[in-house]
């Protein structure tokens, strides 16, 4: 009795385990005249008396366990707490759901992070909703200044939805002292025409470094090192000269992207190329600004734009995919 007891415990667990078992199969299988609970409640029927003393209440549970999945199957969803609890047999396993997996922006995001811990930068974060001064003034953005067109910004009172992390060097640098070593992770928002390759609101990955003698060369050699490492050795890039009023001097990063495909095209604008961050040292007048002494200290910044890294990374052609929460789109991640 003990071994066929066992074994159908066994049986049991497996189907639990099948998540689109069928549920006649399942009666037929155990439950049904034939199946192989009856059969061996027939065959405990006809034990002696002691020995069914010895086995009836494995047998009972076994079949209210058999009874509980048959339900489950039936309404084709998990046990819910109550059989459980009422049907406690703690060595069949539970039905398992499908698991939530990492938004791949996320999935990025949390690489990118890992990447620059390795090189010693710390994660921070700041405000979405943002002053002028912290995303604009201490910045080195002249009132009125033209650049302050640069990012179309969405105002919202007497504040602005940020429109990039570098608010967050701010915040940072006006509360610690350098040596600094950071990566700030963020959404930002910007008043622009929607399209497959920008979006109203966008996540970017700042990064900031703040030390004395640090150099362009620095810069370059962290950046290269973060494309071969997430990207992989021999990824094709394009360096080159841009402007920021916060740093100086600037640059921007593009990723050849190719122009096989008409979305390709699209989406590079016919470039084959699409940039993926902005970079530079830190303005002297920032420095300044928020109390560090530019004679003394130096120091790059540098803004990635995490969506478009995620659509190179996982070939996603349409930014604004990665926001329909259309469950088809996010299950193709669930396994990163
Ligand atoms: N903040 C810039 C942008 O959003 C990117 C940037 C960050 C440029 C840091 C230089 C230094 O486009």
């Amino acid at each position: 009795m003990e071994n066929e007891i066992n074994a159908l415990k066994e049986q049991l667990a497996a189907s639990r385990q099948e998540p689109r078992a069928d549920a006649e199969q399942f009666r037929l299988k155990f439950l049904s005249k034939k199946g192989s609970v009856s059969v061996l409640i027939d065959a405990f029927r006809a034990l002696p008396p002691d020995e069914k003393k010895k086995w009836g209440k494995d047998l009972n549970q076994l079949k209210a366990a058999a009874e509980a999945i048959y339900e489950d199957l039936k309404q084709g969803e998990a046990a819910s707490v109550d059989t459980v609890a009422t049907h406690v047999v703690f060595d069949i396993p539970v039905y398992l759901h499908e698991p939530g997996g990492k938004h791949p922006i996320n999935l990025v995001r949390d690489e990118m992070l890992q990447i620059f811990s390795k090189l010693g930068f710390e994660p921070a974060e700041g405000p979405e909703l943002e002053d002028d001064w912290h995303n604009f003034g201490a910045l080195n953005f002249a009132e009125n200044h033209p650049a302050r067109d640069m990012q179309d910004t969405f105002f919202a009172g007497d504040r602005v939805l940020r429109t990039h992390t570098s608010s967050v060097q701010i915040r940072e640098m006006e509360s610690k002292k350098p040596p600094l070593r950071l990566v700030m992770p963020g959404r930002v928002y910007r008043n622009e025409a929607v399209s497959a390759r920008s979006n109203c609101f966008f996540h970017q990955l700042e990064g900031l470094y703040i030390d004395e003698n640090v150099s362009f060369a620095d810069l370059k050699q962290t950046l290269f090192y973060f494309v071969s490492a997430f990207f992989g050795e021999g990824t094709k890039i394009r360096f080159r000269p841009s402007y920021f009023p916060f740093t100086e001097p600037s640059a921007e990063m593009d990723i050849w992207a190719g122009t096989e495909t008409e979305e390709d095209r699209r989406l590079t604008k016919g470039t084959g190329w699409l940039e993926i961050l902005g970079c530079g040292m830190v303005h002297p007048n920032v420095l300044k600004n928020c109390g560090i002494d530019p004679e003394k200290y130096s120091g790059y910044a540098f803004g990635m734009g995490l969506d478009r890294i995620a659509m190179l990374r996982y070939g996603v052609k349409d930014i604004r995919d990665f926001f329909h929460n259309d469950i088809r789109f996010l299950q193709q991640f669930a396994a990163y």
